[in-house]
C-alpha cells in the first residue's frame, strides 16, 4: 500500500531482548548479534532491534537477584528472548539457573523446549557407520513441570535423619498439551514419535504420562508412534538413532537424552534450543543448550554454531524458516570446507572467525524471495 505514495516499505523491526549472561556467554551472543546484523541487510523484508540486558553474576552479586524485580515484566514487551548462557562460581548454579532461566521459561509458560538432534554435513560422527541420514531427530521437552517443578523439602536438617523430598509435578493439562505439540509436529515433518517416559518405575507420574500418551496418540492415527522406557531409549540412540524422528520426554529425561543427542551430533557446540511458548502470549527464549564454559572464557575459544543455529530456530519461530534452513547450509558449508573450525573441532580459529566465515557463505548464496 505505501508503495502507491512512493514510500520504500519499511517493516516493523523484530524486538529481542539479549540477555548474554556470563563466562562464553556474552562471546557467542556477541556473534548472534552479528549474524542478525548480517541477515538484516541481506533481506530487506526483517530487521531488528536488539536490546542488551546485562542481567548475569554481576548483577547478581550487585543486586542480590539475577534480574530485578519486574525483570519479566521487562521482557514481555519483547517478541523474543535470546540467552547465551549463565553460570559463575561465585553464585551458587541452583540460585542463577532458577532466578533466571526457570523463571522465563516458568514465567512466560515456554512449555516446549525444541532441541534439534542433527549431525550436520561436516561434522565427524562419533557413532561408526552413522552419517546425516541417520542422526536426524528433534526433542520436544517439557519445559514447564515434571521433575524440575521445585517443589519439595529437606526434613530435619543438619540431622542424621536429614532427607530431601524432590517431588515431579505431573498435570493432566501440561502432559496434554506437550504431546500434543509434539504430535502435530510428527504429523507435519511425517516422522515418527517416541514417547519416552519411565511407566514401570514411576508408578504415578510415568503411568498417568502413558495413560495419557494412549489418548492423545489415538487422534494422530497416521502417526507411528512408540513408547520408550528412558533408559532403552537411551541404548537405541547410541545403537539406531535413526529410528527416532520426534522425541517428546519429560523435563528431566528431555535434558539428559539431548546431552547424549548433543554428543552423538558433534558436541555441545553444536546444541541450540528453542524455550517456546506455543500460544504467543508471551515471548519465547532461544539459546544454544551449552553452558557458561568458564574453562574457556574469555578466549575467543567458543564454537558459536550452536548460538548461531539459535538464531536461526528464532527466525522460524519469527515466520521465516527459509532463514533457519540458509543458516544451516551456511553452517554446513564452512563445516565441509573445514579450513575455519574452532578447537573444540580440532581448528584453531577464534569464535568471530567462524561466524565470520558463516556470513560469508550466507552472503553468497541469493537472498530469499521475500
Ligand atoms: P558447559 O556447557 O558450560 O561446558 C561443558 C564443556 O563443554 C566444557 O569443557 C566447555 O568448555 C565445553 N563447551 C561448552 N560450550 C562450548 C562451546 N560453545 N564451544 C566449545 N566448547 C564448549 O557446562 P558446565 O561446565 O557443566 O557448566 C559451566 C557453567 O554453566 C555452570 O555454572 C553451569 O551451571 C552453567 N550452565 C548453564 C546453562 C545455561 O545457561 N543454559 C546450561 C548448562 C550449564
Ligand atoms: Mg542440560
Amino acid at each position: 500500500m505505501s508503495e502507491e505514495f512512493g514510500e520504500k516499505l519499511t517493516p516493523l523491526p523484530y524486538r529481542i531482548a539479549l540477555l548474554p549472561g556470563d563466562g562464553i556467554g556474552p562471546e557467542v551472543t556477541a556473534e548472534a548479534q552479528r549474524l542478525l546484523a548480517a541477515i538484516a541487510r541481506l533481506d530487506p523484508t526483517i530487521s531488528f532491534d536488539v536490546d542488551v540486558l546485562a542481567w548475569n553474576a554481576e548483577y547478581y552479586l550487585e543486586h542480590g537477584s539475577m534480574m530485578p524485580p519486574d525483570g519479566l515484566q521487562i521482557l514481555g514487551e519483547y517478541d523474543a528472548v535470546f540467552l547465551g548462557a549463565v553460570g559463575d562460581k561465585r553464585v551458587p548454579d541452583h540460585i542463577a539457573l532458577r532466578q533466571l532461566i526457570f523463571a522465563i521459561r516458568q514465567g512466560f509458560d515456554q512449555y516446549v523446549n525444541l532441541r534439534p538432534v542433527r549431525l550436520l554435513r561436516g561434522v565427524p560422527s562419533p557413532l561408526v557407520n552413522k552419517t546425516v541420514a541417520d542422526i536426524d531427530m528433534i526433542f520436544v521437552r517439557e519445559n514447564s513441570e515434571g521433575e524440575y517443578s521445585g517443589v519439595g523439602s529437606i526434613e530435619y536438617p543438619g540431622t542424621p535423619e536429614e532427607a530431601a523430598l524432590q517431588t515431579s509435578v505431573f498435570t493432566r493439562k501440561g502432559v496434554e498439551r506437550v504431546l500434543h505439540y509434539a504430535f502435530q509436529m510428527a504429523e507435519r515433518l511425517g516422522r515418527p514419535l517416541q514417547s519416552v517416559s519411565k511407566g514401570n518405575a514411576l508408578n504415578y507420574s510415568g503411568v498417568l504420562w502413558d495413560s495419557i500418551f494412549d489418548e492423545v496418540r489415538a487422534q494422530y492415527p497416521d502417526v507411528a508412534a512408540e513408547n520408550l522406557l528412558v533408559d532403552a531409549a537411551a541404548f537405541h540412540m547410541v545403537r539406531t538413532p535413526e529410528r527416532f524422528g520426534v522425541v517428546v520426554a519429560s523435563n528431566l529425561f528431555g535434558d539428559i537424552l539431548t546431552d547424549l543427542g548433543a554428543a552423538l551430533a558433534g558436541g555441545l557446540g553444536f546444541a541450540a534450543s528453542a524455550n517456546l511458548c506455543p500460544t504467543k502470549e508471551f515471548p519465547s527464549m532461544f539459546e544454544p543448550v551449552h553452558g557458561s564454559a568458564p574453562d574457556i572464557a574469555g578466549r575467543q575459544m567458543a564454537n558459536p554454531i550452536a548460538t548461531l543455529w539459535a538464531v536461526g530456530m528464532m527466525l522460524t519461530d519469527f515466520g521465516y524458516p527459509q532463514w533457519e534452513r540458509r543458516i544451516i547450509e551456511a553452517i554446513e558449508s564452512v563445516l565441509l570446507e573445514g579450513a575455519v573450525a574452532t578447537p573444540d573441532l580440532g581448528g584453531t580459529a577464534s569464535t568471530a572467525e567462524v561466524t565470520r566465515a558463516v556470513i560469508e557463505a550466507l552472503s553468497a548464496t541469493a537472498a530469499p524471495a521475500a
